[in-house]
C-alpha cells in the first residue's frame, strides 16, 4: 500500500474522524437489509478503540437532495451497535455547534459516535471547501475507510484531506492491496468472469482486462450483445444494438492479444422475466425467437468450470443470470459454489449485485476477497485513479 494507514500514526487520545461507506439498503420499516459494508469497517473501528482513540464516524446514505427523514443514519447506528457489541452515540447533524460540543466535551477515548447523513448538506457532493473545513474541525486525524465511495470527489473524501493528516483505514488498505495485486501482479492463469445486464457498463473494464487476463468468460444479459455480434439469433434477449460494433472490436482485440473469450453455449429462456415465464433450456443455436435469455444453461456452467479449473487468479463482476429470481439463479449459484470450492486460487468478487448473490447463497466466506465497492471496484479495475485514495498521504 503506497499510502499511510492508521498503523502509521499515533491515534491515542486523538479525535479520529473516519469516513466510512454506510450506504446500505434500508427497509421501509427502518432496518438495515444487508450489513456487509458495516461488518467491513469493524476492524478499523476496533483497532481505533483498542488504541484509545475517540472514534467519529461519518457517511452518506442514499442520494438525498437536502434533508430526508427516510435517509437518517439511525438504522445504521442500531445495526452497528448490534454487530460491534459497543455503544454508538448518534448525532442529529454532521457539523455545527451541537456536534462540536459533543465531540469536544463529552466524547471519551474508545467511544464511538456516528454523525448524521453527510449528503443532507449540499457542500458534501459539491466538495465545498467551507464544508470540508467544518468537518475537519471535528477531528485531529482523518481516516478514509470508505473504499466504496473512493471514486467520488466529495468534501468528506477529498476536500477534507487539505486540512488534516489523512490516512487509510484497514478496509481501504485491504481493498487496495488485493485489487492492486490482481491488476499488477496476478498469478497466472488469470480468468475474469463478467456478467450483468449491459456491455456499455463494462467496456472500460473489458478493455483494461484484455491486457491482463488469459480468458474472459461472459454471461448475464451482456452476453447476448456479443452473441449477436457473432451472428447468433438471440430471440427477445437484451441486446444493445448500438454496441454491436464495440462488441465486435472487443472480440477482435482479445483475439489479437491471445485472450480467449468464452460465451454461453446454452441458455435458460423465458417468455417474461418472472418465475412463471420459465420455458426451458436451449442451445444457443436453437434459441426460440419469442424468448428472453435469463440465465446461462447447465452446459455453459460445465464449460465455464472447465475453463476455470487451471486458474490461479479469478475475478468476477456481474451475475450470470437474473439471480434474484430463484429459477434463474442456477447458473450464478453453480459457478459461485464451484469457485468457492477451489483451493490455492485467489478469488476476488466485486460489484453490488455479484456480492449480493454470493451473500444470498451464503458463499461469502468461501472466496479470498469480496469487495465492498460497486462503482469504485469497477473504476479501479478499469485502471482509473480513485480520487479519494489519491488524496491520502503517501508512505514516504
Ligand atoms: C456506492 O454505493 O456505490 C457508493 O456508496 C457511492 O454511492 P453513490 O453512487 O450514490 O455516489
Amino acid at each position: 500500500m503506497p499510502k499511510k494507514t492508521i498503523k502509521d500514526v499515533d491515534v491515542s487520545n486523538k479525535r479520529v474522524l473516519v469516513r466510512v461507506d454506510f450506504n446500505v439498503p434500508i427497509t421501509k420499516d427502518g432496518k438495515v437489509l444487508d450489513e456487509f459494508r458495516i461488518l467491513g469497517v469493524l476492524p478499523t473501528i476496533n483497532y481505533l478503540r483498542e488504541h484509545n482513540a475517540k472514534v467519529i464516524l461519518m457517511s452518506h446514505l442514499g442520494r438525498p437532495k437536502g434533508f430526508d427523514e427516510s435517509l437518517k443514519m439511525d438504522p445504521v447506528k442500531d445495526a452497528l451497535e448490534k454487530l460491534g457489541g459497543f455503544k454508538v452515540y448518534k448525532l442529529n447533524d454532521c457539523v455545527g455547534p451541537e456536534v462540536e460540543s459533543f465531540i469536544n466535551e463529552s466524547l471519551k477515548p474508545k467511544e464511538v459516535v456516528l454523525l448524521e447523513n453527510l449528503r443532507f448538506h449540499k457542500g458534501e457532493e459539491d466538495n465545498d471547501p467551507e464544508f470540508a473545513k467544518q468537518l475537519a474541525s471535528l477531528g485531529d486525524i482523518f481516516v478514509n475507510d470508505a473504499f466504496a465511495t473512493a471514486h467520488r470527489v466529495a468534501a468528506s473524501t477529498v476536500g477534507i484531506t487539505q486540512y488534516l493528516p489523512s490516512v487509510a483505514g484497514l478496509l481501504m488498505e485491504k481493498e487496495i492491496n488485493t485489487l492492486t495485486k490482481i491488476l499488477e501482479n496476478p498469478d497466472k492463469p488469470y480468468v475474469a468472469i463478467l456478467g450483468g445486464a449491459k456491455v456499455s457498463d463494462k467496456i472500460g473494464l473489458i478493455k483494461n482486462l484484455i491486457s491482463k487476463v488469459d480468458k474472459i468468460l461472459i454471461g448475464g444479459g451482456m452476453c447476448f450483445t456479443f452473441l449477436k455480434a457473432l451472428g447468433y439469433e438471440t430471440g427477445m434477449s437484451l441486446c444493445e444494438v448500438d454496441k454491436l460494433d464495440v462488441a465486435k472490436s472487443l472480440l477482435e482485440e482479445a483475439k489479437k492479444k491471445g485472450v480467449k473469450i468464452v460465451l454461453p453455449v446454452d441458455v435458460v429462456g423465458a417468455s417474461e422475466v418472472k418465475e412463471s415465464g420459465y420455458a426451458g433450456t436451449f442451445d444457443i443455436e436453437e434459441m426460440p425467437s419469442n424468448l428472453i435469455g435469463v440465465d446461462i444453461g447447465p452446459k455453459t456452467v460445465k464449460l465455464f468450470e472447465n475453463e476455470i479449473s487451471s486458474a490461479k487468479t479469478l475475478v468476477w463482476n456481474g451475475p450470470l443470470g437474473v439471480f434474484e429470481i430463484e429459477k434463474f439463479s442456477e447458473g450464478t449459484y453453480e459457478l459461485a459454489k464451484f469457485i468457492g470450492g477451489l483451493k490455492g486460487v485467489t478469488t476476488v468478487v466485486g460489484g453490488g449485485e455479484t456480492v449480493a448473490a454470493f451473500r444470498k447463497f451464503n458463499l461469502q466466506d468461501s472466496i479470498t476477497h469480496l469487495s465492498t465497492g460497486g462503482g469504485a471496484f469497477l473504476e479501479f479495475l478499469e485502471g482509473k485513479v480513485l480520487p479519494a485514495v489519491d488524496a491520502l498521504e503517501d508512505l514516504n
